[in-house]
C-alpha cells in the first residue's frame, strides 16, 4: 500500500502550531530554563550509548505536544509500518524502500512481491565477507602473484559518498589496505589517483546501481585502459569487481559473473552503503566492523520502530526540523561533528537529505504551498569555529545546528580531547545564552571607545542547537548515527507529504549535458540554446 496523502497544512495541529509560533517566537530559551528546572532532563533522550539533548531548542512543552499531534494527524505510525513492511512507498518509481532490510536480523522476514528478501541479502553478505577476507589476508593475488594492497572505489553519488564517508570516519579501524575513491568525471581526478597506483596490487570496485552513470562508466573505462597497458584481458578478473543491479551491463563491460556483487532496486542509491555498495568499507576495516556498522543501524531501526514518539530520536529530530523550516522560516541546518574523523559527514548527509526532500510537488501531484527540504551543511569543530561560526553566533539568519561529540577519543589523548570537548560544550552554551549589554559593558569598563564598540560585542543568544553526546566513535555508534538521519529524512518526507525516494531533479541537467557533448563532438552548435549558453558554448568550442 502507498503512503497516505494528507496535506500537513490541512491539519488542526498545523493551524495550532502557527498560532503557537506567534506566541512564542520571541521567547528566549533561557527563560524556559528558568521557569522549569526539569527542562534539560525532560527534553533529553538517553538511549543506548546516545544522550540526545533537545532542550537548547526554541520549543516548550506545548510545542512538543503540538508537533506530536501533527505526527498523529498525519498518521506517522502507519507510514513507519509501510516503510519497514516493504510497501511501495517510492510510488513514483514503483518501488519499496528497504535499506532497513539490509541490516535486519538473519531470522527476520521481509517480503518484496511475495518473496522473502532476507536469504538473498545473507548470501550477498557472505560473499562480501569471504571476498574481503581473501583480499585482507592476501590469499587473493593480483596478476603478477602479489597480494592486493590498494582498493579503488569507482562510483558517484550514493555509490561513492556513503562508502567514502564511512571509510574516512572509521579510519582508526583501517587495516593495511589503502583505499581511494574516484568519482568526478573530471579527468584530473582519476589521473591524480592513477599516479598513486600499481596495477599489480590494486583492486578496482566499480559501484553503480544502474551501471549507466556517465561519470562512473567513463572513469571505469579509463582505468581499465590504463590497467590493460600493463596486464592482459584475462587479468581483469583478478582486479575488477562490480556492485550493481544491472548484471547485463556489468558483463558487457567485461566483468565475470563471479565478480559481481548484486544489489536490488528497492535500495535507493543514497541509502545503499549497507548493501554490497559498502564493499570498500568491508575491505578497508574488515567484515566484522562492517557488520557492527549494520548492527548499530539495526538497533536504531528498532528504536525508531518501537519507541514512543515523545522519546523517539529520529521522530523528535524531524519534528524540530519541520518546526524551524516551516514556522520559523529557517532555510538551512548545520551539522557540526566534534571529530575530525567525521569531516565528510555533512557532505554525505547533503545527498541523503537534499536529494530526498528537495521536492516541490505533494503526493497528490500538486505544487507545495509550504516549504520542504532543508539546506544542510557543516564542517567539524573546532575548525568551523574559526570559519563560519561568526555568522551562526551574530548573523541575521537562524541556523539550527546539530552538535555531535564523543565522551572518549579513540587515541586517548585526554588533554586534546578535553580541549575539544570544552569547545563543544562552550559553543552550544554561548549560542543559547549569548551575552547581554550589561555583561559586555562590565567587561569593557575603562576601555577606549567602550560605548561605540558595545553593540558589536553583544550576542543575542537564543540560537538553537541539539546535542548528540555519544560514548565513542565505533562502527556500531556510526551505524546508529547514520540510521538516525535516514529515519529523520523519512519522517520529514511523511510530514511534508512528498515522495522522498525519487530524484527526478537530477535528470534535466544530465539530458542537456548529453546533447551538448554531441555538439562538442560535431565541433559546432547544433541545437537552440539560450543566448548566454550559446555564447559560452561558442567560446569553449573555439578554444
Ligand atoms: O545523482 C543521481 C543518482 O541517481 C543518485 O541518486 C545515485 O546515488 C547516483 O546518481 C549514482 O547512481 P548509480 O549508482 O546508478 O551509478
Amino acid at each position: 500500500m502507498s503512503l497516505k496523502n494528507i496535506s500537513p497544512v490541512s491539519t488542526a495541529a498545523w493551524q495550532k502550531l502557527k498560532d503557537h509560533y506567534y506566541k512564542i517566537k520571541d521567547t528566549h530559551i533561557m527563560s524556559w530554563f528558568e521557569d522549569d528546572t526539569e527542562r534539560a532532563t525532560k527534553m533529553t533522550v538517553n538511549w543506548n550509548d546516545f544522550l540526545v539533548d533537545f532542550s537548547k531548542n526554541r520549543v516548550n512543552d506545548t510545542t512538543w505536544q503540538l508537533l506530536l499531534e501533527l505526527a498523529q494527524e498525519l498518521d506517522l505510525k502507519d507510514a513507519i509500518d509501510k516503510y519497514f513492511g516493504g510497501d511501495i512507498i517510492n510510488e513514483t518509481e514503483g518501488r519499496a524502500v528497504l535499506h532497513t532490510a539490509l541490516r535486519a536480523a538473519e531470522d527476520a522476514q521481509v517480503y518484496v512481491d511475495g518473496l522473502d528478501v532476507i536469504p538473498e541479502i545473507q548470501a550477498v553478505k557472505e560473499k562480501i565477507n569471504s571476498f574481503s577476507e581473501s583480499i585482507i589476508n592476501g590469499a587473493h593475488k593480483g596478476f603478477s602473484g602479489k597480494p592486493i594492497d590498494t582498493i579503488v572505489n569507482i562510483g558517484i553519488g550514493g555509490s561513492d559518498l556513503g562508502p567514502a564517508m564511512v571509510v574516512d570516519s572509521l579510519s582508526y579501524y583501517q587495516n593495511h589496505l589503502k583505499t581511494y575513491f574516484v568519482s568526478n568525471v573530471d579527468g584530473d581526478h582519476v589521473s591524480e589517483i592513477l599516479k598513486k597506483l600499481n596495477p599489480e596490487t590494486t583492486l578496482f570496485v566499480i559501484v553503480s546501481k544502474t551501471f549507466t552513470t556517465q561519470e562512473t562508466i567513463s572513469n571505469a573505462s579509463t582505468i581499465r585502459s590504463w590497467f590493460l597497458k600493463s596486464a592482459s584481458q584475462e587479468d581483469v578478473a583478478k582486479h575488477f569487481v562490480a556492485v550493481s543491479t544491472n548484471i547485463a551491463k556489468v558483463k558487457e563491460f567485461g566483468i565475470a559473473e563471479d565478480n559481481i556483487f548484486p544489489m536490488w532496486d528497492w535500495v535507493g542509491g543514497r541509502f545503499s552503503l549497507w548493501s554490497a555498495v559498502g564493499l570498500s568499507i568491508s575491505l578497508s576495516v574488515g567484515y566484522e566492523n562492517f557488520d557492527q556498522l549494520l548492527e548499530g543501524a539495526r538497533e536504531m531501526d528498532e528504536h525508531f520502530k518501537d519507541a514512543s514518539f515523545d522519546k523517539n530520536i529520529p521522530v523528535l529530530a524531524a519534528l524540530l526540523s519541520v518546526w524551524y523550516n516551516n514556522f520559523f522560516g529557517a532555510e538551512s541546518q548545520a551539522v557540526i561533528p566534534y571529530s575530525q574523523y567525521l569531516s565528510q559527514f555533512a557532505t554525505y548527509l547533503q545527498q541523503g537529505i537534499m536529494e530526498s526532500n528537495g521536492k516541490g510537488v505533494d503526493r497528490a501531484g500538486n505544487p507545495l504551498t509550504y516549504q520542504s527540504g532543508t539546506i544542510i551543511w557543516g564542517e567539524p569543530g573546532s575548525n568551523s569555529q574559526h570559519a563560519f561560526f561568526q555568522l551562526i553566533h551574530q548573523g541575521t539568519k537562524l541556523i539550527p545546528a546539530d552538535f555531535i561529540g564523543f565522551k572518549y577519543s579513540l587515541h586517548g589523548n585526554k588533554d586534546h580531547h578535553d580541549k575539544l570537548m570544552s569547545n563543544f560544550f562552550a559553543q552550544t552554551e554561548a549560542l543559547l545564552k549569548g551575552k547581554n549589554s550589561d555583561e559586555v559593558s562590565s567587561e569593557m569598563t575603562g576601555k577606549k571607545d567602550a560605548d561605540r564598540i558595545l553593540p558589536y560585542k553583544i550576542f543575542s543568544g537564543n540560537r538553537p542547537t541539539t546535542t548528540y553526546l555519544i560514548d565513542q566513535l565505533t562502527p556500531k555508534s556510526l551505524g546508529k548515527l547514520i540510521a538516525m538521519y535516514e529515519h529523520k529524512i523519512f519522517v520529514e518526507g511523511v510530514i511534508w507529504n512528498i515522495f522522498s525516494y525519487d530524484q527526478f531533479g537530477v535528470e534535466l541537467g544530465k539530458q542537456l549535458a548529453g546533447s551538448i557533448l554531441e555538439e562538442f563532438e560535431a565541433g559546432k552548435i547544433l541545437k537552440s540554446h539560450d543566448p548566454s549558453t550559446s555564447q559560452l558554448l561558442k567560446s569553449y568550442i573555439n578554444s
